[in-house]
């Protein structure tokens, strides 16, 4: 996908991660209703100064079991959205099912956004079978390539799954499982600058060799930051705005909802 931008123009991204979308609508997330609640903090990001964003990403788990009615729900909740919308696949999703549900009107399953000095590139680490991500030689191979034949600007890397501890034990035990090959290719590229991902339902910053991380907080449940198993948070459902300068500079703010 090409975004229409010039190269002195500040990318405005919103990521919305985590949005665990039932097939029925009277399922619930510990006992959340997940679509009231991403209509909500999208409602909210529409009140907000950055509103419209050139781009929105949503950054796995968009349905909490993965059949065609979940896709369809989530696609209309963000088919109202009137930009661009790009998905990348979580644990809870069907990656297959994704391309083929979520590839019409506004929203798509591209890996791949060009945008004045930038590209964003969209990974895959779903797994079957397991809450824990991975990616395979051939995703490697494919991000080794694009950064490669990325001649001038910077890049931004999306993902599902923490490529770091976030010294959380049980979130932890499901992260990436092969990190240090994602950083062995990241590593033999200077304009990689920042790593964003979801999974962990809680608002997560660091830096590693001149590249940001960070993880983003869910559009329904949280959880508690260091915690040894499963606990709720009581933080509101979020999403992250991203403004990526035409000089490599990434300004970065998480966003919770106010909640009636
Ligand atoms: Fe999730």
């Amino acid at each position: 996908m090409h975004l229409p931008v010039d190269t002195k123009t500040t990318i405005k991204l919103v990521q919305f991660t985590d949005t665990h979308i039932f097939a029925d609508p009277d399922e619930r997330f510990d006992g959340v209703d997940t679509a009231a609640t991403l209509k909500r903090i999208i409602e909210f990001a529409g009140t907000e100064e950055d509103w419209p964003p050139h781009l929105a990403l949503v950054t796995g788990d968009l349905v909490h079991d993965p059949v065609t009615k979940a896709y369809q729900r989530f696609y209309s909740l963000f088919g109202e959205l009137e930009v661009p919308v790009c998905c990348l696949p979580g644990n809870h999703d069907d990656p297959d099912c994704m391309d083929a549900h979520l590839n019409s009107g506004t929203i798509s399953t591209t890996k791949i956004i060009t945008a004045g000095n930038w590209r964003i590139l969209l990974l895959n680490t779903w797994m079957r079978g397991t809450h824990a991500g991975h990616l395979p030689e051939e995703e490697l191979n494919w991000l080794d390539t694009m950064l490669k034949k990325q001649s001038q600007g910077y890049a931004l890397i999306c993902l599902h799954h923490p490529p770091v501890s976030i010294a959380s034990p049980w979130m932890d035990a499901m992260a990436l499982d092969n990190p240090d090959d994602l950083f062995t290719v990241l590593d033999r590229y200077q304009h990689v600058k920042g790593l964003v991902w979801g999974h962990i339902h809680q608002e997560y910053t660091a830096q590693r060799k001149g590249v940001a991380l960070y993880g983003t907080p869910s559009t329904c449940v949280q959880f508690t930051p260091h915690a040894d198993r499963y606990r709720r948070d009581d933080l509101a459902p979020a999403c992250r705005w991203l403004q990526l300068g035409p000089g490599n500079e990434i300004n970065t703010w998480v966003s919770y909802a106010d909640m009636e």
